[in-house]
């Protein structure tokens, strides 16, 4: 079943087109990733189908059922956004991750248990009392996290969810991540410039450059064998090229004795 389907929906800002995508359908339980490089319409994508933003033309439909502006509430009551900024509230942590279940109204006992649920699986459970500035940027990002998934959403839109974390939170990050989207089977949409995070994380991938969808398919497939050269393109150039040592700079220093030499020595 498709929980998402998208039908020609375009956005224009400022007069120009920013995004254009005639067909896009996220299978429920799957984790979409959508890859592009900075400014091609990730976030602005994301936000469209959160119903957080509104396109300039076209349908989305949850479940076979097209939404209109005015199920937005609903709509994202059942869905839950990891923006790219952190937000946090100027509160405590515990505050911070309960305060999404408090609006929707769930009864404090059930507040207490799940906020403790989460904060324990995200790893942050002695972080609880601390205010939200003080923490990491690493850590501002498992808050996010939490808040995001104690809510329980039957969609997880994940707006690139490392941002601010070095290698090793990263990496960690990602396997509990991936096993806790394999665990809950919750459909998610994950948006991110980095390859490394879509193979940590999704079953299939869109490649989107200048607010086009070049190419859709399984994860292996497109990073193996791309059909849309743009996209084949865009996965090459994502590699970062080897410094060649014979090449960097280099510098004519005097010695004491009054001989010049290169430095570094080659
Ligand atoms: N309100 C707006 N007015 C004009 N241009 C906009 C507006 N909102 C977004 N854009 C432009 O639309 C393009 C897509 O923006 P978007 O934030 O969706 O990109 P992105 O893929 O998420 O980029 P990044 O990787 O940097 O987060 C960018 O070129 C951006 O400058
Ligand atoms: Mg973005």
């Amino acid at each position: 079943m498709m929980a998402l389907e998208v039908a020609d929906l375009r956005v224009e800002r400022a007069g120009r087109a920013i995004l254009a995508v005639p067909r896009l359908a996220v299978e429920a339980g799957e984790v979409l990733a959508v890859l592009g490089p900075n400014g091609a319409g990730k976030s602005t994508l994301l936000r469209c189908l959160a119903l957080l933003e509104r396109p300039t033309a076209g349908a989305i439909r949850f479940l076979g059922r097209e939404l209109s502006w005015r199920d937005a509430v609903t709509y994202r009551r059942r869905t839950a956004t990891l923006f790219q900024e952190p937000l946090l509230l100027d509160t405590t942590v515990e505050q911070n991750v309960a305060t999404g279940l408090r609006l929707r109204g769930v009864v404090d006992k059930e507040i207490t248990r799940r906020v403790g649920v989460w904060l324990e699986r995200l790893g942050i459970t002695l972080l609880a009392r601390r205010a939200a500035h003080t923490l990491s940027s690493g850590e501002a990002r498992r808050v996010s996290l939490a808040r995001a998934l104690v809510l329980d959403p039957e969609v997880l839109f994940l707006d690139e969810p490392f941002a601010a974390l070095d290698v090793p939170a990263r990496a960690t990050f990602a396997r509990e991540l991936a096993a806790l989207l394999d665990a809950q089977r919750t459909t998610t949409v994950l948006v991110t410039h980095d390859r490394a995070e879509v193979q940590a994380l999704a079953d299939r991938v869109a490649v989107l450059l200048a607010g086009e969808i070049v190419e859709l398919g399984a994860v292996e497939r497109v990073f193996a064998e791309p059909r849309d050269p743009r996209a084949a393109a865009f996965l090459r150039a994502a590699e970062l090229p080897q410094r060649r040592r014979s090449n960097a700079p280099c510098a004519m220093l005097k010695s004491r004795t009054g001989e010049e030499r290169l430095w570094p020595e080659r």
